[in-house]
């Protein structure tokens, strides 16, 4: 067993060491790099001057070294090699170092390009290493040879680049920085395609590719393109759709009271003054709700979770275009009767095409309503990045059983959907509880 030594590295005393290369039981070549030192000047490799099989590694990162520390002990592939590095002195000394200075720092693989005595040095001994490659169609490994500098073998080990498969650009078939770089972006460039491609070709789902139909086989067609609206807003809910483990609860509210309130506002309201609808009773009470309930006034972002302390509520509104979502902004300042103007002024400005991208923007929940055209129950899609969707469906007169009889009540169907992500389902079951509750009794918004 002999030691490793740090050699003469001329000038440099107590040097940092920044990485150690080797580990006990390693098999090492002659020139192999042991550690990484790394001067305020430059950083550079100190290679083996023997072969053989590293016992102990006495150094660690951070360590401070001069020549003579000792940086590993090491068991001789053979006793040629060991006497070939002056093994009787049991030190790492260079091997054959460059003439003009015998003994000296050259021996090590200076990296510092920015050190100006480095650069006009001649270039860095390049070292062929042999890596440990599976040959193609055999399940053996072979050992292929490639030549690069310490420098380059440590950026591929740093990028977990191997280096057999990266192309020399080099006339002498040696590895370059360059190279290393190339295959870097070459492979990144590569796999980001690939990935497009998938996702193009199957959404990103792995999924069966659309079927591809030819229509006019069956009967008399024609193509039209998608409106924009439609393409934007299809975008949009197929994001959406996919990305959002969405759950959907649904409920229904007793609005046999409140639709005689609101018969009776409307009676009493000045001409010309919007209709107060049931749509705008629910922005009121969305609002309560997601005061008590302040967890679903968030939006995810990454790992956070971005509180609201504002609210604005969206409501999707059907236009000869397609779908869009005009936003009540703060909500919870204005009056039921404020809230169905502006509603009412939304929705004409959206039929007209006319709203503005602010209009649709900022939104904390939404409410997608099919009251005015039927149906009970859907499932809708959330509106990223909200958490929350109420939808509202036609509401009915039905037999309601009181405790000793039925008695006709409008039943008011309600279904939330909510993004499981952030909101778990009791809270959602409370939630729309209380909505609900709301609407039976809308006296409680005052609560
Ligand atoms: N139950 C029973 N009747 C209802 C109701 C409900 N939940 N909601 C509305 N109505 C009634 C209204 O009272 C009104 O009747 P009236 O004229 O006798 O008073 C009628 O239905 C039409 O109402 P509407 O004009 O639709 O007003 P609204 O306030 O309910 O809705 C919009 C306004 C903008 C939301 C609505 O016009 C719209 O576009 N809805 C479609 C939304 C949509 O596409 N959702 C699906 C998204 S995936």
């Amino acid at each position: 067993m002999q030691q490793l030594r740090v050699p003469d590295i001329g000038d440099y005393r107590n040097i940092s060491v920044i990485d150690v290369l080797i580990r006990a039981g390693d098999t090492i070549d002659v020139e192999q790099s042991l550690i990484t030192l790394e001067s305020d000047k430059a950083t550079m490799d100190v290679p083996s001057t023997f072969a053989g099989t590293i016992r102990e590694v006495l150094l660690k990162p951070g360590d401070v070294v001069s020549m003579g520390s000792v940086i590993a002990h090491i068991e001789f592939a053979d006793a040629a090699s060991g006497a070939s590095g002056d093994a009787n002195e049991s030190t790492n000394a260079a091997p054959a170092a460059p003439q003009s200075e015998p003994g000296k720092a050259s021996a090590l693989r200076d990296r510092a390009a920015s050190e100006p005595q480095a650069a006009a040095a001649p270039a860095a001994p390049i070292t062929p290493v042999e890596v440990p490659t599976i040959a193609a169609g055999s399940a053996s490994a072979s050992r292929v040879t490639i030549a690069a500098g310490p420098s380059v073998r440590k950026l591929a080990r740093e990028l977990g680049v191997v280096l057999t498969d990266v192309k020399p650009g080099d006339r002498n078939a040696r590895v370059l920085r360059e190279d290393v770089l190339a295959h870097v972006k070459a492979t990144l460039a590569s796999s980001a395609s690939a990935v497009a491609a998938a996702v193009a070709s199957s959404d990103g789902l792995d999924l069966l590719p659309w079927p591809e139909v030819d229509f006019a086989r069956f009967g008399p067609v024609e193509r039209n393109p998608l409106s924009r609206i439609k393409r934007i807003s299809g975008g949009n809910l197929h994001r959406n759709w996919v990305r959002i483990p969405h759950v959907t609860n649904f409920d229904q509210a007793d609005i046999t009271d409140l639709e005689a309130l609101r018969v009776t506002l409307n009676r009493e309201a000045r001409e010309g003054s919007a209709k107060v609808t049931v749509l705008a009773f629910l922005i009121k009470a969305c609002v309560s709700a997601l005061q008590r309930f302040a967890q679903f006034n968030v939006s995810l972002d990454g790992q956070d979770l971005v509180q609201k302390h504002y609210f604005h509520i969206g409501f999707a509104a059907d236009t000869p275009n397609g779908l869009v979502v005009p936003v009540i902004r703060d909500a919870d300042r204005k009056g039921v009767a404020a809230i169905a103007e502006e509603m009412a002024e939304l929705a004409k400005t959206a039929r007209a095409g006319k709203l503005a991208a602010a209009q649709m923007q900022g939104g904390c929940m939404s409410i997608s309503s099919l009251g005015g055209i039927g149906g009970t129950h859907f499932t809708p899609i959330i509106n990223a990045p909200e958490v929350a969707i109420l939808g509202v469906g036609k509401a009915e007169t039905r037999p309601v059983w009181n405790g000793s009889a039925f008695e006709p009540r409008l039943v008011l169907p309600l279904s939330l959907s909510w993004d499981h992500r952030a909101v778990d389902g009791a809270e959602a079951g409370r939630f729309l509880a209380y909505l609900a509750a709301l609407m039976t009794d809308f006296r409680r918004a005052m609560l």
